[in-house]
């Protein structure tokens, strides 16, 4: 399980990143305070672009200790997610629509001991999700559509966030909540308001001239508002 932060989470999105330094990136935002490396895969065949696999994972995982939060925008993932485990992701997110076994997959990545994500994309109801909480660490909601960094947040994903919340809290789970897409100083506070545990964030960390002011005008926009206790042993 993950221990439900106290405070807002930061995991920049090293897609936006310098690829021709990618060691020396993951070791700025660690540097700069962030909380978790978001690690975008996709495979120009689910998403219509393409960036990195299990070996650079691999090679990002000597340079930082915070946890690799590897995001799977891949159809089929269940080919490769022992490759990623392999490699060091500690958490493994998977979309419902990249396979037809959605509880399957959250078993592997749970039986290969890292935290199993559900990303849900803007057109994706919390339905697809909500049946398979019991296998599920993390619930990531897209604010964009997923393929590239840099694009305007959909402010029509807040009522999702906010019912996601009420569905984890009601759950008495310990499941974190993650935003991605268009998440700004501007856009965090909404979703933070909505209930948002972990902000993802690309551009507006790697676009920002200093990496720690970014980090913090994020977390700045406050913690999410205090939740019921959480059940033990969730
Ligand atoms: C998009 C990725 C995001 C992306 C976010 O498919 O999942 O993680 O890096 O980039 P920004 O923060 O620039 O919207
Ligand atoms: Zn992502």
């Amino acid at each position: 399980m993950i221990t439900a932060p106290n405070r807002t989470l930061i995991a920049p999105s090293l897609l936006a990143a310098d690829f021709a330094r990618l060691g020396e990136e993951t070791r700025a935002v660690e540097q700069a305070g962030a909380d978790w490396l978001h690690l975008d895969v996709m495979d120009g065949h689910f998403v219509p672009n393409i960036t990195f696999g299990p070996l650079v994972v691999k090679a990002l995982r000597k340079h930082t200790k915070m946890p690799m939060d590897v995001h799977l925008m891949i159809a089929p993932a269940d080919p490769y997610i022992v490759a990623f485990a392999e490699a060091g992701a500690d958490n493994i997110s998977v979309h419902p629509e990249s396979g037809p076994h959605l509880h399957r997959t959250l078993q592997l990545i749970r039986s290969l001991g890292k935290k199993a994500g559900v990303v849900l994309n803007p057109a994706t109801p919390v339905q697809a999700v909500e049946n398979v909480l019991d296998l599920t660490d993390i619930i990531m909601v897209m604010t964009v559509n997923p393929g590239f960094g840099g694009q305007a947040f959909l402010a029509s994903q807040l009522t999702k966030i906010a019912k996601l919340r009420e569905m984890i809290d009601d759950s008495g789970r310990d499941i974190v909540l993650q935003i991605d897409g268009g998440i700004t100083p501007k856009t965090a506070p909404l979703v933070l308001e909505a209930g948002a545990d972990c902000l993802i964030a690309g551009t507006a960390v790697y676009g920002a001239p200093d990496y720690a002011e970014a980090i913090t005008a994020l977390r700045a926009a406050g913690p999410r508002p205090a939740q019921a206790p959480l059940a033990s042993g969730g």
